[in-house]
């Protein structure tokens, strides 16, 4: 007789995350990427202007310009405005790279990234009106922990393992992945944020750009590199965000690229052996061996026995409870993100660059 003691199953995630399911997954994609492109090829609305804003404190500052927390007067709601000095695009020869992040920012739909949702441009600046992510940068929450556990290390990871799908399902490669541009949400989730260097593609592509720790070998190489990269860099995050620190590191870049073209790195010790293991089929200089670019694309990862606690579905769904949830005492409070002092907001009486910036 069958004993009616409940008997427990030995393995918590029997078969995986089947071919099936990812197949059923990837219509899921198919039609988020079709949405992506009838944004693209609609024209987007310039719904807003400066003046339904109150700018409130800098939330952070880049290479073009400045983001301000701001707060959109009727509805009370808090943004994040990402101001971008044309004058600065077009002396750094950055036309196409802003011209593309209007253009995805305003298409973009999915839970781990954000969206744009005005738009304007004035005499001298470009605007791009996002929501207000509170919870401040990964950057700043690893620095101050010195690394995460693994387990953090996992939830976020695999979160952008899923923003990263998405993205390349709708052609885009992200090319600018790194802690400072993850944002920490209300939930303890994360949002992928600045797509300035974010571009459609198809096929291959050349430029030179994001941030060196980050750069995979084939764009220090200057070989035609396609979504390979961002995986590169996810690999760069899994191992940072559990060290405390990039695998590959010196002062000077030309340092960092020499060693990164190398592919020889060292983990910390206490990197459990599936971390180890799957952070090498990552790293790897060969884009034909690495994750994320085989044949089974992000199934590698899914399967893979360190993300064996994932439920990739309720990921998906934020059905998983997070490490910490971050500290917000109300709507527009930025106490998350670090100080900054007051910049210099430039003004002309005449347009600057308006031809070069027609089709924005
Ligand atoms: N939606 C947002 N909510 C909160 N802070 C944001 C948001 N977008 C950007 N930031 C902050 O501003 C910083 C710079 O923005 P980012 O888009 O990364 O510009 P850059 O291209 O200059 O790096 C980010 O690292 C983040 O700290
Ligand atoms: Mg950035």
């Amino acid at each position: 007789m069958a004993d009616d003691v409940k008997r427990h199953t030995y393995f918590s995630n029997p078969g995986g995350y089947s071919h099936a399911k990812q197949d059923q997954y990837k219509q899921y994609l198919r039609k988020l990427h079709q949405d992506f492109i009838e944004s693209w090829n609609e024209k987007t609305e310039v719904d807003g202007k400066l003046s339904d804003f109150e700018k409130s404190r800098i939330l952070g500052t880049g290479a073009f310009g400045v983001v301000y927390l701001v707060r959109h007067t009727n509805s009370g709601k808090y943004y994040a405005m990402k101001m971008l000095e044309k004058e600065k695009i077009v002396k750094l020869k950055q036309i196409e790279h802003s011209f593309y992040e209007k253009k995805i920012l305003s298409g973009l739909n999915f839970p781990f990234v954000v969206f744009m949702k005005y738009f304007f441009k004035d005499n001298v600046y470009l605007y791009y009106i996002l929501p207000f992510i509170p919870g401040g940068e990964m950057f700043t929450h690893l620095r101050k922990m010195g690394k995460f556990d693994e387990s953090s290390s996992k939830f976020y990871g695999a979160q952008v393992i899923l923003a990263l799908e998405y993205l390349h399902a709708c052609e885009l490669v992200y090319r600018d992945l790194k802690p400072e541009n993850i944002l920490i949400d209300r939930t303890g989730y994360i949002k992928l944020t600045d797509f300035g260097f974010c571009k459609l593609i198809q096929g291959r592509t050349w430029t030179l750009c994001g941030t060196p720790e980050y750069l995979a070998p084939e764009i220090i190489l200057s070989k035609g590199y396609g979504m390979s990269v961002d995986w590169w860099s996810l690999g760069i995050l899994l191992f940072e965000m559990s060290a405390g620190h990039p695998p590959f590191y010196a002062s000077d870049p030309m340092r960092i690229y020499e060693k990164i073209v190398s592919g020889k790195y060292r983990c910390p010790s206490h990197f459990s052996s599936e971390l180890k293991d799957l952070v090498s089929h990552v790293l790897q200089v060969d884009t034909t061996r690495r994750y994320g670019n085989l044949k089974d694309g992000t199934l590698d990862f899914k399967n893979h026995k360190w993300f064996r606690e994932i439920d990739w579905d309720n990921l998906l769904n934020s059905r998983i409870p997070p490490p910490f949830i971050p500290k917000i005492r109300s709507p527009g409070d930025a106490t998350n993100f670090d100080i900054f002092d007051e910049e210099k907001i430039k003004e002309s009486p005449v347009c600057l660059f308006e031809e070069e910036f027609i089709d924005f």
